[in-house]
C-alpha cells in the first residue's frame, strides 16, 4: 500500500505527540518529534553556555551536533540521541522548556533542524509533529492535522505529565511557560506556529484518544483512497 505524510502541528501540550505516537502505531509508520530536536539543541546550548543570540557562535556550535531518533523497545518509541547521548528524558525538564523558544526562532537553527527532518520524509510512511511540519518541512504532506485544545486543559495535561519528575512543580509555572512558548512560537520570524491553509483542525479538548485517534485514521483512509485513485 502507498504510504503517505502526516502533519500534526499545533500549540504546546495539545497531545500532539501522543496522538502521532498512536497514529504511527496503528499504520506501522515512523513518528518524529519534531520538537525533541530543538530541546536537544537547547540542552545542548545550556550545558555549552552558547549564546544563540550570536549567530557566529550558533554555527559553530551547530556543526558539533549530532541528533540520532534510536528506537527503544522499553518506550516503544525512537528517542532522541544527542551526540550519542539519550537525552530523552533530560530534555524534558523546565530549563529547556524554558529557553527551547528562543533557540527555535534562531534562523540557522531553524534550517539545521528542517533539513534533517525533510530527509527523514523522503521514504514517506511517517507522523512528525511539531509547529512548522504542514507549512515549513512538508508544505506537500498528504494530510496534515492542526491540533486544538482548551488552553485549561493544556495547563492540566502537562501538569499531570511533568508532576510524576517533579513534585514541586506548580500550575502557575506551567501555565506561564505554555503561554510564552505559545507566543514566541507564533510571532517568530522563521516559520512561526501557524495553522497551514489545507490542515484539517481538530479539537481535543472533549476527546479521548480511542475517539480522536478513531477521527485521524478515517482521515488516512480517505488521503489514501485519493491517493490509489491517482496512482
Ligand atoms: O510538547 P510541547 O508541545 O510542549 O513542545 P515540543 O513539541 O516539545 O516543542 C518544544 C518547542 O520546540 C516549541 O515550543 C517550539 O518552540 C519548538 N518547536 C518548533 O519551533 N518547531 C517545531 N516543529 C517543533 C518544536
Amino acid at each position: 500500500m502507498k504510504k503517505i505524510i502526516i502533519t500534526i502541528d499545533g500549540y504546546s501540550s495539545c497531545g500532539k505527540s501522543t496522538l502521532a505516537k498512536a497514529l504511527a502505531a496503528q499504520l506501522n509508520y515512523v513518528f518524529i518529534d519534531s520538537g525533541a530536536m530543538y530541546r536537544a539543541i537547547t540542552l545542548y546550548f545550556l550545558r555549552n553556555h552558547v549564546d544563540w543570540n550570536k549567530p557566529k557562535e550558533v554555527v559553530k556550535a551547530l556543526g558539533n551536533i549530532t541528533l540520532e531518533f534510536i528506537y527503544s523497545q522499553e518506550t516503544d518509541i525512537s528517542e532522541i540521541h544527542l551526540n550519542d547521548e539519550n537525552v530523552e528524558w533530560l530534555i524534558r525538564d523546565m530549563v529547556v522548556a524554558e529557553n527551547v523558544s528562543g533557540v527555535a526562532s534562531v534562523k540557522e537553527v531553524r534550517e539545521f533542524a528542517v533539513a534533517q527532518q525533510q530527509k527523514m520524509g523522503d521514504t514517506k510512511g511517517i507522523v512528525m509533529d511539531g509547529r512548522d511540519i504542514g507549512t515549513t518541512v512538508f508544505p506537500n504532506a498528504e494530510l496534515k492535522i492542526f491540533l486544538t485544545a482548551d488552553p485549561a486543559v493544556r495547563v492540566e495535561r502537562r501538569f499531570k505529565e511533568l508532576i510524576q519528575k517533579n513534585p514541586h512543580i506548580t500550575i502557575e509555572e506551567i501555565k506561564s511557560n505554555l503561554e510564552t512558548r505559545d507566543y514566541i512560537d507564533s510571532h517568530r520570524e522563521f516559520s512561526p506556529l501557524r495553522k497551514a491553509h489545507d490542515a484539517v483542525v481538530l479539537d481535543n479538548s472533549n476527546l479521548t484518544m480511542k475517539e480522536q485517534l478513531k477521527i485521524a485514521l478515517k482521515l488516512v483512509k480517505e488521503r489514501l483512497e485519493v491517493e490509489e485513485e491517482i496512482a
